[in-house]
């Protein structure tokens, strides 16, 4: 079997061959297809990247139609049985399990960059008392950027791991300085005794006594959510991350504009969304009028529902739904759950949301839990984004290790005017 596309020009008719590598076509192979030699030559015309691979990647692997996630070859549904997130996290940044030795030196440094500048403390009391902490998220990491001039070495292997170890580590920091910030309660300093979960969850809730007491289930499940969240290939983030950093910026202000992208509600912003609409519903007999209005536009979109890759059911959703239950035992059921389990049921079978392949999200259930372990509804997104530390920064290594990947820079189709002179002032209609 030739592996080539055979392309003709109707216009000249011309036939060309383009190479086919894993089931793909280079863009830049089209350029040769002309009418005229000072033709630009062929392009694809892509928007929102439907159909375009940007990158070749070896860290997470997609089935959206048969609802299968891997990290680095091992299904999701076994890392977040058997790991612990920052296991998954070396995973996902190394390409491989670690060792017992790697994982000890992994945690440790993690560990021991978790703490932040002072003035970093500082900084984030600049903020207004209702500041949305993913806003603070994003400043405070690009502020990062200037504490740490020496993470444009993007080149140097020993910088990055640097880069990377002050990331994962501090970004729980800043998460619970934020929210700490919002209450007007004092910050607390990381302790390394504890887990990473374990530790992020004191920052956030340990009041006057002397060390917190983590609950072990509430600790596992959080580390379980994170261990889903870690990486889900080129989504509108990682793009980012990767599109930023390809300018050779570093790595603080990539992730700075990695999280604005994951901010958005169509992306990491839906759990908040979720929460928001589940609230609005307010009750299960609710449902099929919500419904109804989502079908005719007026609703707005069922949020935590539909994803661009996945046209079954998101294998993360389904494990986020076994772990409420867990969580549910220690802190008690949360209400909302009964509503998002009859708004799922109902649109499983509706027409609509079948035949658009509309099948429940990773954001779907996950805000339910987070609500139940005391988490207010704006900082859910932070949630997402202290795990996908890890992916964003996985991708943005892989990319400037890739010697295909140059400056992100899409074409356009020009469709506007064409030259034209210049119209004074006093003739502008
Ligand atoms: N509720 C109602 N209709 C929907 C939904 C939804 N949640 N999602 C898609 N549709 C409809 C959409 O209106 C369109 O219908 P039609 O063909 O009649 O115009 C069709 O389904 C295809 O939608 P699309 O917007 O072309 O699909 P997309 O791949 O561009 O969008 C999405 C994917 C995730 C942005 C979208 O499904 C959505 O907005 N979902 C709600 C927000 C959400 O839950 N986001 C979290 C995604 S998962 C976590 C993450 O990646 O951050």
């Amino acid at each position: 079997m030739p592996d080539n596309l055979t392309i003709k020009d109707n216009r000249t008719g011309k036939e060309y061959a383009i190479p086919i590598t894993n089931d793909t076509i280079r863009a830049m192979d089209l350029r040769q297809i002309k009418v005229s030699d000072d033709d630009f030559g062929m392009m694809s015309y892509d928007p929102a990247f439907m159909n375009t691979a940007s990158c070749q990647s070896k860290i997470t692997f997609i089935d959206g139609d048969k609802g299968i996630l891997r990290y680095r070859g091992y299904p999701i549904e076994q890392v977040a049985e058997k790991c612990t997130y920052l296991e998954v996290a070396y995973l996902v940044l190394h390409g491989e399990l670690p060792t017992k030795t790697q994982l000890d030196e992994w945690v440790h440094n993690i560990t021991y960059h978790t703490m932040i500048h002072e003035n970093i403390k500082k900084f984030m009391d600049g903020f207004n008392h209702d500041a949305h902490p993913m806003g603070m998220l994003v400043s405070t990491l690009a502020a990062l950027s200037t504490y740490y001039p020496d993470s444009k070495n993007i080149q140097d292997a020993e910088s990055r791991k640097l880069q990377i170890y002050r990331l994962i580590g501090k970004i729980p920091t800043i998460a619970a300085y934020a929210y700490r910030h919002t209450l007007g309660l004092p910050y607390v300093y990381p302790d390394n005794e504890l887990s990473y979960t374990g530790n992020f969850l004191s920052m956030l809730y340990k009041m006057a006594e002397p060390k917190y007491k983590v609950n072990p289930v509430l600790e596992r499940a959080l580390d379980v959510l994170f261990i889903l969240h870690a990486d889900h290939e080129q989504n509108c983030s990682a793009n980012t991350m990767r599109s930023i950093g390809s300018s050779q910026a570093d790595p603080f202000v990539s992730m700075a504009g990695a999280a604005a992208a994951l901010y958005g509600p169509l992306h990491g912003g839906a759990n908040e969304q979720v929460l928001r609409m589940l609230r609005e519903i307010g009750s299960k007999d609710k449902v099929p009028e919500f419904i109804k209005k989502v079908k005719s536009g007026e609703g707005g979109r069922l949020m935590g529902f539909g994803h661009r890759i996945y046209k079954n059911y998101d294998p993360r959703a389904k494990i986020i739904k076994d772990t409420a239950e867990k969580v549910f035992e220690v802190t008690g059921r949360n209400p909302l759950l009964d509503i998002a389990v009859e708004l799922e049921r109902i649109a499983l079978e509706d027409e609509y949301f079948v035949k658009r392949k509309l099948y429940p999200n990773v954001d779907f259930y996950s805000g339910i839990i987070y609500e139940a372990m005391g988490f207010p509804t704006a900082a859910f997104t932070v949630l997402f984004a202290i795990p996908r530390t890890s992916g964003w920064l996985a991708q943005w290594q892989e990319m400037l290790l890739d010697p295909d990947q140059k400056i992100a820079r899409p074409r356009q189709v020009f469709l506007g005017y064409d030259k034209r002179d210049f119209v004074a002032m006093e003739k502008r209609k």
